[in-house]
Formats: C-alpha cells, structure tokens, sequence
C-alpha cells in the first residue's frame, strides 16, 4: 500500500497534468502550456542565479554610496510586464486618457515611483519641489494635492519647454516655460531663494549631465535628486546619469529604503534616489 501513498503525493507543479480546457484549439493549448513552463522555469533559474550571484537585495544601511550599488534590477526579465505599465501610463493614443491619471490628467509615472513618492513626500517634507518636465502637469497636480493633505507647506515649481500643453492651475505650483538644454536660462537668483528642504525630480530626460550639474550647486545636505526612468540602459538619459555620477557621485547616496523598497532596483529608476550627504 505504501507504493500507493508515493503516487498519491501532489507532484511539482511543471509535472502536473493539465487538461486543456474544452473553448481552447489544441494548438492554443500546447503554446499556452509551452510558454507558461519557460516563463516560470526562466524565472525560476533567474532566482537561483541572482541568489548566489548578484547583489544583496538588502543594504544593512540605508544611505549608501553610489560605487557600492550594481546596475543589476529584479526587473531585468520582466520585458512584457514594463511593456504594459508603459502602455498604462502612457495610454492608448487613440483611446483618450490613458488608464492611470490623477483627476483625468495623465501622470507618466510607473507603479513603483506612485507607491514611493507620498512616502518620500511625508518623510522629506519638502519645502520646495523642483520638477524638471511637467508634461501635463498631472504629477506636479499629484504631488500638491498629497502635499496639501499631509499640510505639508510647500512649492512645486515645474519646467516644461510646452507650455502649452499644461492642464492644471493650483496656488502652489508654478509652471515655468524652459528649454532646459540650454541650463543658462536657470534664473539662478531664483533658485537660491527657494527653502530647503528640497526634492528635485528630473523627468525631462533632456541635458541631464548639464541640469544635475547645475542643481548639484543648489541642494544642501539632506536634499534629494530623484533621477527617473533609468531602467532603459540604452538611453542618452542613462549614459549622461553615469557620467553625472561619477563626476559628482561621491556628494551623493542612493538611499536604498526607496530604490530597493520592491527588490534591488526594483524602479524604474534604477540607483535614482539620491540623498545629498
Ligand atoms: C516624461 S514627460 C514628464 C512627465 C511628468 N513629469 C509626469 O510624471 O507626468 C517629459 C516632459 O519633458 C518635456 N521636455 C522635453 N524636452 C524638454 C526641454 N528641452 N526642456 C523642457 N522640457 C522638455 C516634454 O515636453 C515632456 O512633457
């Protein structure tokens, strides 16, 4: 009887018989099956791999320095799942607002940054928010309206070459139109008159080694830089972020708290949340 009990024991997942499913063709069956096992195998592998051979995913520290963190990210396989969080925020073109939005304004953020943000905001309490390409203007939007129910007493000041394409009016932000490759045009004065503590976020993916290098002046000790959208590594954006990092990297630590908060690197902003030491 013993012999019986063996058979009866639950086998692995990968070994169980599937039945296909009477509304499925046979040949939809077999793709259905064929890419569900490479996907969970490959995942599988991957796991394995990264265990004894990547990162640790935890930091016994929260602030690090930036030559201690690799460009590795768990979301290195996850092509089809960046495809459709890229189709969510930027929508459908044809289809009006694209599906995440705030107030019917789309937001171009991923859902890693929307989780993030209202915690770095309450944490920070930024006096002054400084965002480099507005779009809309939904997330300068987002960010004063969390502000505003935190009663966090703060400034968000938005550069956005379009002005034009602005939708939203709120007492506490301030659109500015700029065409930040040319850094020049900062109102320099005016930049030094804003409070501390601040959070500048760049999102025009424009100039960047240039614009860093202009805000690295201004932030204080404590300041934030939040460098977004690094997870395409074949970008100008990327390559200008490394430059950028090893020019000025070492006034800087990623704080690991939000950039590892899902998995190491799992952001699209990949070592982007830089703390001013
Ligand atoms: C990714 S979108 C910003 C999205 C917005 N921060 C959000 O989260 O919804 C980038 C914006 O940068 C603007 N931009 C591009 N080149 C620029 C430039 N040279 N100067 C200023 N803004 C620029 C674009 O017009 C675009 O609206």
């Amino acid at each position: 009887m013993a012999i019986l009990n063996i058979w009866k024991k639950p086998r692995p997942r990968s070994l169980r018989k599937w039945h296909q499913p009477p509304c499925m063709k046979r040949t939809e069956y077999f793709a259905y099956r064929g890419s569900e096992l490479i996907d969970t195998n490959l995942a599988y592998l991957r796991r394995t791999a990264r265990k004894f051979l990547g990162p640790k995913s935890i930091h016994k520290t929260r602030f690090v320095p930036v030559e201690s963190r690799s460009w590795m990210t768990e979301l290195s396989i996850a092509d089809q799942f960046i495809n459709d969080v890229q189709l969510a925020k930027w929508g459908d073109q044809n289809r009006g607002i694209p599906p995440f939005n705030w107030k019917d304004v789309p937001i171009l953020k991923d859902p890693f940054s929307l989780a993030v943000y209202p915690l770095l905001l309450w944490e920070l309490k930024p006096a002054t928010v400084i965002e480099l390409g507005a779009y809309l203007g939904g997330s300068a939007l987002w960010m004063a309206d969390m502000m505003d129910t935190m009663n966090i007493k703060s400034h968000v000041y938005s550069y956005e070459i379009k002005r034009d394409l602005i939708k939203v009016e709120h007492p506490n932000i301030t659109f500015i139109q700029m065409d930040l490759s040319k850094p020049e045009n900062f109102d320099h004065e005016m930049l030094k008159s804003l409070p501390h503590p601040w959070l500048v976020i760049e999102d025009a993916h424009v100039n960047i080694y240039n614009t860093l290098s202009v805000f690295d002046k201004y932030v204080n000790a404590g300041d934030y830089v939040i460098v977004e959208d690094t997870l395409f590594p074949d970008t100008s954006k990327v390559e200008q972020f490394y430059a950028f990092l090893s020019e000025f990297g070492s006034g800087y630590e990623v704080d690991s708290h939000y950039t590892d908060m899902y998995g190491y690197n799992a952001t699209w902003n990949l070592n982007g949340y830089l703390r001013k030491k």
